[in-house]
C-alpha cells in the first residue's frame, strides 16, 4: 500500500527545549534534542527551560510556523496517513517504511515560512567561532561510520572524490578513510582546516549562495552529517548535489534529534523524526534527477542514545 504523504506537526506546540541561547555565539553551543517528540519531555519539570518554551510560544506566532502546510496536508494525509502511521514510525525500523512508496503531491508542500528560522541572523556570525565539539554522542557517531564502511567506494579508489557539505573537523568517515579528492564544505575554515581527510575545503554559506562551486558530474558520494535542518533553501541545494554528482552517485543525509534550534527551519523542530525522514525525502523527490529516496535506521541504541537516521538516494545513472 503506498503511504500518503503527510507530515504531523506535532500537536503544533512549542516543542524547543531551548537550553541554549540564540542569535549571538555563545562560548561552545552544542546541540540539543529538537524534534517535537523529545522537546516535550524534556520541558517538563524544568523551570529554565519552561521558560524558553514560553519564548518559543511567542516564534510560533511571529513566523505563523508551518500553518500552510498544516492545513494543506490534514486535508490530504487525512487521519489515516498522516495519524496512525507516522505514530506507528516510532519504532526502530519502522522509521523505514516511511519513504516505502509515497505518494507525493504534485507540488513541493512547503510554504516560506517552514524554511523560516527563529534566528534570522547571519550564519556566518552564528558560526563565526569554531566549535570543537561532536553534536552527536559517541555510539550514534560509531553506527554512522559503520554505515559509512558499507556504503562508501573502497578507500583510495582511483578517481572517486568526495564531498562532505555542511563539514566541520569531523566528517566521521571511517579511520584511514582517503580517496584521491575529499571536499568539505562548511562556515568555519577554523573547523575545516583541522579535518583531517579532507584535501581541499571552502567556506561557503550555501543559505546565501546555493550553488555548488563544482562542475557537473564531479562527485560520486556526497554526505551531509546532522545539517540539513539548517538548509533554507533546500530544494536549491538538492538540485545543485544532483548537478554535481556523477550519474549513479550517492547522496546521504544523516541525521538525528539534536540541532541547534534557533538555527534549524521551523517545519523541523516543529515535527519528529519520522516527519523529518519525510522531509529529507521530499527534499530528493522534488529537486529531481534522483532515484526514489530510501531510509535507513541505523539508531545504534534506542533510548539510550542519539538517534540515527538516513535518508539517502542515488543520482540517476541516465541523468
Ligand atoms: C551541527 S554542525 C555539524 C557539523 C558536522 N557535519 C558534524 O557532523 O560534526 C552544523 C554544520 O552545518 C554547517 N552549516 C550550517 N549552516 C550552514 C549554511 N548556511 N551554509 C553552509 N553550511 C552550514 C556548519 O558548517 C556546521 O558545521
Amino acid at each position: 500500500m503506498a503511504n500518503r504523504f503527510g507530515v504531523k506537526l506535532q500537536s503544533r506546540l512549542p516543542n524547543l527545549a531551548g537550553i541554549y541561547p540564540f542569535s549571538v555565539p555563545i562560548k561552545t553551543p552544542t546541540s540539543v534534542p529538537c524534534s517535537a517528540e523529545t522537546q516535550k519531555s524534556r520541558v517538563v519539570g524544568k523551570k529554565k527551560r519552561r521558560a524558553f518554551g514560553c519564548r518559543n510560544i511567542h516564534r510560533r506566532v511571529l513566523l505563523g510556523i508551518g500553518v500552510s502546510l498544516w492545513s494543506q496536508f490534514l486535508s490530504m494525509a487525512g487521519n489515516v496517513g498522516s495519524k496512525s502511521f507516522m505514530a506507528s514510525a516510532r519504532q526502530k525500523g519502522e522509521i523505514e517504511q516511511v519513504l516505502k512508496n509515497v505518494e507525493w503531491p504534485k507540488q513541493f508542500p512547503f510554504k516560506d515560512e517552514d524554511f523560516q528560522r527563529f534566528d534570522e541572523s547571519s550564519d556566518t556570525l552564528f558560526y563565526e567561532m569554531p566549535r570543537f565539539v561532536t553534536h552527536i554522542d559517541d555510539q550514534a557517531i560509531s553506527a554512522l561510520t559503520k554505515y559509512y564502511s558499507e556504503v562508501l567506494p573502497s578507500r583510495n579508489t582511483p578517481g572517486v572524490a568526495i564531498l562532505d557539505m555542511c563539514s566541520s573537523w569531523v566528517s566521521h568517515y571511517p579511520s584511514g578513510y582517503k580517496q584521491e579528492r575529499m571536499v568539505g564544505m562548511g562556515m568555519n575554515e577554523e573547523e575545516l582546516k583541522r579535518n583531517p581527510v579532507l584535501t581541499e575545503y571552502v567556506v561557503q554559506d550555501l543559505n546565501n549562495n546555493p550553488k555548488l562551486p563544482y562542475e557537473d558530474n564531479t562527485f560520486d558520494v556526497i554526505t551531509n552529517v546532522v545539517s540539513v535542518d539548517y538548509l533554507t533553501k533546500p530544494l536549491d541545494v538538492f538540485k545543485e548535489i544532483s548537478r554535481v554528482l556523477k550519474p549513479g552517485g550517492l547522496a546521504i543525509m544523516s541525521f538525528s534529534n539534536r540541532c541547534f534550534w534557533t538555527k534549524a527551519i521551523s517545519i523541523w523542530t516543529s515535527t519528529g523524526n519520522a516527519d523529518h525522514v519525510m522531509i529529507v525525502g521530499s527534499y530528493f523527490h522534488y529537486a529531481g534527477g534522483f532515484e526514489p529516496p530510501q531510509a535507513v535506521d541505523i539508531s545504534p541504541n534506542p533510548g539510550r542514545s542519539d538517534p540515527m537516521y538516513i535518508v539517502y538516494s542515488r543520482k540517476i545513472a541516465t541523468a
